[in-house]
């Protein structure tokens, strides 16, 4: 594996974060991308939205980006015929290591149930009874309709195994798919387990299993799951394990989850739904991203997280799908960044920088969620003139064109 667990993250030297038949794919020629209409850099040394664009892949990697009448020569050419071209997105929440749905569960709620967690039991309960090629096949076809939607980058959570067998498979499984894996093993305390006494599993003999797979260690703290104490304990040994630290923090309710994640020095902080004024203050001095998940509260029928005031109090903020069978079920980023714009109050630019650079700070990498010389070539070229059409035109598929790692989807 390339995996390297405490080194800054910038590459990934395989082709993970791409369905396995096409692991093999790789450029070896330059490609001119020409007239493009609108280009979305998210890079302000060049400009972040520049008009009458064009951009040089060479192999993996962006070579050149400036004016079209300036771009240099190039093996092959893909004319964007006028359409805006936006970095890949980044989708830094993903659950997708399950099996079967929740869909009556779904249907009860907007029928006006309450949503509480209790149903992750339920697919820990299936996912446990799946072999080992249903989850497989299950996971690759989510990240292959990201992938079409235009995610370029997924994190993949465990947390549907809860055994120490289940979740190290759980992660395998996703490390065929990803370089940014995720261990929480801490979702839950699963049925018939003293709180205490799962906590020493997740600390022990879970973490030593995971760990090899995983680049990161995640809770969710919140009433009903894990606590502050037990969170702070379950981050710290995986930190002591060598894995980087995320956090579900302040979804359900208000809580120490956000706070934990800055003491910790987190990368993120997920959900962030309900927050203090000492939570958004704590952030706003912090490297710690919010996270915010805006199918979760879509699929809950939940209030949105404010996400105006953790941008006004100088937050970065990062959006992702939580793409799970229970509270989110969409693998769809530009759907989430609709709901950002309409529900959360914020700009089109600003819902596109967190859906793309936002979930690269997340994920604290600086090779992604860019168009900049030596950033990976992930691309979208959208049938539409620019990066606004996502918002303004909600539920319709415009993305055209895939480019990961510099191959045409
Ligand atoms: O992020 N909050 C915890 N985990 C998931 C939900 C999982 C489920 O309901 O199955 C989330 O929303
Ligand atoms: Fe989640």
């Amino acid at each position: 594996m390339n995996h390297a667990t405490n080194k800054p993250h910038t590459a990934s030297a395989n082709h993970l974060n791409q369905p396995a038949d096409r692991q093999l794919a790789k450029r070896s020629t330059s490609l001119l991308i020409s007239g493009i209409g609108e280009l979305f850099t998210n890079n302000p040394a060049q400009g972040e939205i520049m008009h009458d664009a064009a951009v040089v892949v060479d192999g993996d990697r962006i070579a050149w980006v400036g004016p079209a009448g300036h771009a240099p020569a190039a093996d092959e050419r893909l004319d964007a015929g006028g359409a805006a071209v936006l970095p890949g997105f980044v989708d830094s929440h993903s659950h997708l290591i399950f099996a079967g749905d929740r869909a009556a569960e779904f249907g009860a709620r907007m029928a006006g149930e309450p949503y509480t967690g209790g149903g992750i039991r339920t697919t820990v309960a299936a996912t446990r009874a799946a072999g080992d090629d249903e989850l497989r096949a299950s996971a690759a076809r989510l990240v292959a309709e990201a992938l079409r939607q235009g995610t370029t980058t997924i994190e993949i959570k465990s947390g549907y195994g809860l055994s120490v067998a289940d979740e190290a498979r759980s992660l395998r499984i996703a490390r065929e798919l990803t370089d940014e894996t995720t261990f929480l093993g801490a979702h839950v305390v699963p049925a018939g387990h003293d709180p205490a006494d799962y906590v020493d599993l997740v600390t022990g003999p879970m973490l030593a299993a995971a760990a090899p797979y995983a680049r990161w260690i995640d809770v969710f703290c919140e009433r009903g799951a894990f606590d502050g104490e037990q969170a702070r304990a379950i981050l710290t040994a995986g930190a002591k394990a060598g894995l980087q630290l995320r956090i579900h923090a302040n979804q359900l309710g208000a809580g120490p989850g956000v706070q934990i994640a800055v003491e910790l020095g987190a990368a993120s902080a997920d959900h962030c739904t309900h927050l203090t004024d000492a939570d958004v203050d704590a952030l706003a001095g912090s490297q710690t991203v919010a996270t915010l998940l805006p199918g979760a509260e879509f699929s809950t029928r939940s209030r949105y997280p404010d996400a105006r005031r953790l941008l006004d109090a100088g937050v970065t903020v990062a959006l992702a799908t939580d793409c799970n069978p229970g509270s989110s079920y969409t693998s769809s980023m530009p759907f989430c960044l609709a709901l950002a714009v309409r529900e959360m109050r914020m700009t089109p630019a600003e819902a596109l920088r967190a859906a793309t650079l936002g979930g690269a700070q997340a994920l604290r990498r600086t090779d992604i969620g860019l168009i900049a010389v030596g950033a990976r070539a992930d691309l979208i070229l959208l049938d539409a003139p620019s990066y606004l059409h996502l918002a303004y035109r909600p539920g319709v598929p415009l993305v055209k064109t895939v480019l990961h790692d510099g191959v045409p989807l």
